[in-house]
């Protein structure tokens, strides 16, 4: 008989399948040139950006996540009854309630499942990927389901060039399960936070403070607002910073590192980041060109890219970092390999 007390012995958790979903209308540098005015090879030298995806009216981040749920949930290997745990990183929910975690299990049918959404930002995957693998190693979950997905069109202000050229839509999930090998498997976290950053990154209104009026519309302070410069400092620091706190605790440098999987917010600060800590070019996966930024789907999106390139093998080790809103600050230490 398991009692409740073996059943809970901690062990080390893995991501065991991962897919992702971009909706199919693309919005290029090109596109872009006829809403505001920026030209192609601005965005390109100060992002890194060629094109993103972005959703047609009526289609929310809960379908984006539900699609990629629905794949990785497959290649895991299990049916959406089999996941008991669904963690949903994003800033743009179909709607404050119910939450977006809600709105997926339903639309999948993983019927046995709890779950809630997670506010992190940027940092949405990697604290949804934390708080699932503390589940799993935990014995509080089997069989986790964690997705970072955003719309962020919807909540972009596209006469704003110093904002509407950086983001677009996407969504990534993974399924989280105990890794039978001691050789694979989340090893570590480090997150923190910084909320005296808040007002450099944020959507002012439609929250308590300022709920949604005509007033309220008429000043556009329903889309992202930011500082731009103040949040890119922050984030070259911060990204070092994260990485390299958490390779000190394992006693291990820089040059141990197989890959390292950064949130894509912005060509420049990965580069800068990766330069301080001393990660050569060649394991950096960067792979905003096509996406731009897509908050906390950016993660899944590289990951799956260096795994279908071949660039993240079995057994390698992945540091994978995210700086976000807020601010937030979150990276993860992990020796990678999938189910299959
Ligand atoms: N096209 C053309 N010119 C633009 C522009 C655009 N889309 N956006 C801003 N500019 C202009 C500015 O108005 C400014 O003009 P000025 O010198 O005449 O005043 C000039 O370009 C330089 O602006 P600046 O803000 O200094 O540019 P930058 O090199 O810092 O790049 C960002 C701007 C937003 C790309 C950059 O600061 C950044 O990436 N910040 C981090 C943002 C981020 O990562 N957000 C999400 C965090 S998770």
């Amino acid at each position: 008989m398991v009692t409740a007390s073996s059943s809970r012995t901690p062990c080390r958790a893995r991501i065991s399948s991962l897919a992702t979903y971009v909706p199919p209308r693309v919005l290029t540098n090109a596109d872009l040139e006829k809403m505001v005015d920026t030209s192609d090879e601005w965005i390109l030298q100060r992002t890194g950006i060629r094109e993103r995806h972005i959703v047609e009216p009526g289609v929310a981040t809960s379908d984006l996540a539900a699609e990629a749920a629905r794949q990785a949930i497959a290649r895991a290997g299990l049916k959406p009854t089999d996941i008991d745990f669904i963690v949903v990183g994003t800033t743009t929910p179909d709607m404050l309630f119910p939450s977006t975690a809600c709105l997926v299990q339903h639309k999948i049918g993983a019927t046995r499942a709890w779950g809630y959404d997670l506010f992190a930002a940027c940092s949405g995957f990697t604290y949804a990927l934390t708080t699932a693998a503390q589940m799993v190693s935990n014995g509080g979950s089997r069989h986790a389901l964690v997705i970072g997905a955003d719309v962020m069109s919807s909540i972009i202000d596209y006469t704003d060039r110093t904002t509407c050229v950086i983001f677009g839509d996407g969504a990534g999930a993974a399924v989280v399960e105990a890794s039978g090998d001691p050789d694979i498997g989340i090893i570590d976290f480090e997150n923190y936070i910084d909320g005296s950053g808040g007002e450099s990154l944020c959507m002012p209104a439609g929250g308590s403070l300022r709920p949604a009026s005509t007033d309220t519309i008429a000043q556009r302070l329903h889309y992202v607002k930011q500082d731009g410069q103040a949040v890119f400092k922050f984030a070259v620091r911060n990204t070092e910073e994260a990485c390299r706190r958490i390779l000190q605790r394992n006693n291990l440098s820089a040059e141990k590192i197989d890959l390292l999987v950064s949130h894509q917010a912005n060509r420049r600060i990965i580069l800068s980041a990766a330069e301080k800590l001393g990660v050569p070019e060649e394991k950096v996966v960067i792979n905003i060109e096509r996406f731009g930024n897509t908050t906390a789907a950016t993660i899944p999106l590289a990951l799956s890219d260096a795994v279908d390139d071949q660039r993240l093998k079995r057994g390698d080790l992945l540091l994978m970092v995210s700086v976000g809103a807020g601010f937030t600050v979150g990276s993860l230490l992990l020796k990678w390999g999938l189910k299959t």
